[in-house]
């Protein structure tokens, strides 16, 4: 399906006045979900960028290394900067300063179930008051220039699966779209996530609904729309060394040799990002998921964590693929 004028793909559905083209999305993930992965990802097929959150006190504070997980690349819009906080007032200002960076969308994480966070009202912890959630949407989808979201889970715990208060406190101030985890913050990511609650969630919502939780496959993309009627998938873990997974390819059916051109050309994004020392040991975490489970490639794994340089690294993944070419 093609828009009349232009070669974009139709809009699946639309944040306030911005049009999301397509329905599976890359999850924020602190420590994964950075500008080079996330610009894989959405070259890929995943429909829209979500940042890492952020902390609005930091951000507030002016704190650099915070206002560095908010740079982005234009081609990965729709962009969406996720912050996190408990005070209001704190939200809403780092939410203007950040506004003027352009991005899209601003999300509120009411999902981070880390007691770090969660513990001090924020993350998770807002979803105990859902009376605060509507006032802090209400300030914020009236003072800024773009359209506010939120991120949830079901309620804090088993007794207080409170999330249709939280959903109507939010629609009701606002918000234009809620990304549901189908888990309770005490839940953590114990258990299964609950299908049947994002079902609900969609049917008493006026606003976009995108369903999360135990996406671990291309088959259960489809699987979790049925079941809940959402209007995207968001994937998390699943999607870490399988950015495949937004052009509809499981992990299983992509090649090493597919795989390795991803390793060159993700650390090289990295090396760019972050500079030669730190991309390299931020990259590490991402190879030992790329090269998770291929049968005889244990060794090259091991060895590519353990490469000390550059150099080193890519000396290896070259010989690698002299051995893939060989064997051909
Ligand atoms: C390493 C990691 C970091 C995460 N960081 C964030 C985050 O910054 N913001 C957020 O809303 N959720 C975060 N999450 C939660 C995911 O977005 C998602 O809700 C959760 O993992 C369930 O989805 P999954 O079953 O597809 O993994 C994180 C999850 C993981 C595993």
């Amino acid at each position: 399906m093609q828009d009349d004028k232009s070669q974009k793909p139709a809009a699946v559905f639309h944040v306030g006045d911005i049009a999301v083209r397509g329905d599976t999305i890359l999850a924020p993930m602190a420590g994964y979900s950075d500008q080079p992965y996330r610009s894989i990802c959405r070259k890929l097929g995943s429909a829209m960028s979500y940042t890492e959150f952020v902390s609005a006190d930091a951000l507030i504070r002016g704190n650099k290394k915070s206002l560095k997980l908010l740079r982005y690349l234009p081609e990965e819009r729709p962009l969406v900067f996720q912050i996190f906080g408990s005070d209001p007032q704190v939200i809403l200002e780092a939410a203007k300063r950040i506004a003027e960076l352009e991005p899209d969308i601003i999300d509120l994480n009411m999902g981070c179930s880390v007691p770090k966070v969660s513990g001090r009202g924020a993350g998770a912890g807002l979803l105990r008051d859902p009376a605060k959630i509507g006032r802090i949407f209400n300030m914020l989808s009236r003072e800024l220039p773009l359209p506010v979201t939120g991120k949830i889970r079901l309620g804090w715990d088993d007794a207080s699966r409170n999330y249709r208060e939280v959903v109507r406190a939010m629609q009701e101030n606002g918000a234009r779209l809620v990304a549901v985890h189908g888990r309770t913050k005490v839940q953590a990511y114990k258990g299964q996530a609950d299908w049947d609650a994002i079902a609900e969630i969609k049917s008493i919502a006026d606003i976009p609904v995108i369903g999360n939780g135990d996406v671990t496959c291309v088959a259960d993309i489809r699987r979790m729309k049925e079941h809940t009627g959402c209007d995207a998938v968001m994937i998390a873990r699943a999607a870490i060394g399988n950015p495949w997974i937004f052009a509809g390819k499981n992990a299983g059916e992509v090649t090493l040799a597919e795989k390795l051109v991803m390793v060159r050309r993700h650390l090289s994004a990295n090396l760019e990002f972050y500079g030669t020392e730190l991309g390299l040991i931020l990259f590490r975490k991402h190879v030992s998921k790329y090269i998770h489970s291929i049968a005889g490639a244990r060794e090259l794994r091991t060895r590519l964590l353990t490469a000390e340089t550059v150099e080193a690294f890519e000396q290896l993944v070259s010989e690698a693929e002299s051995r893939i070419a060989r064997a051909a």
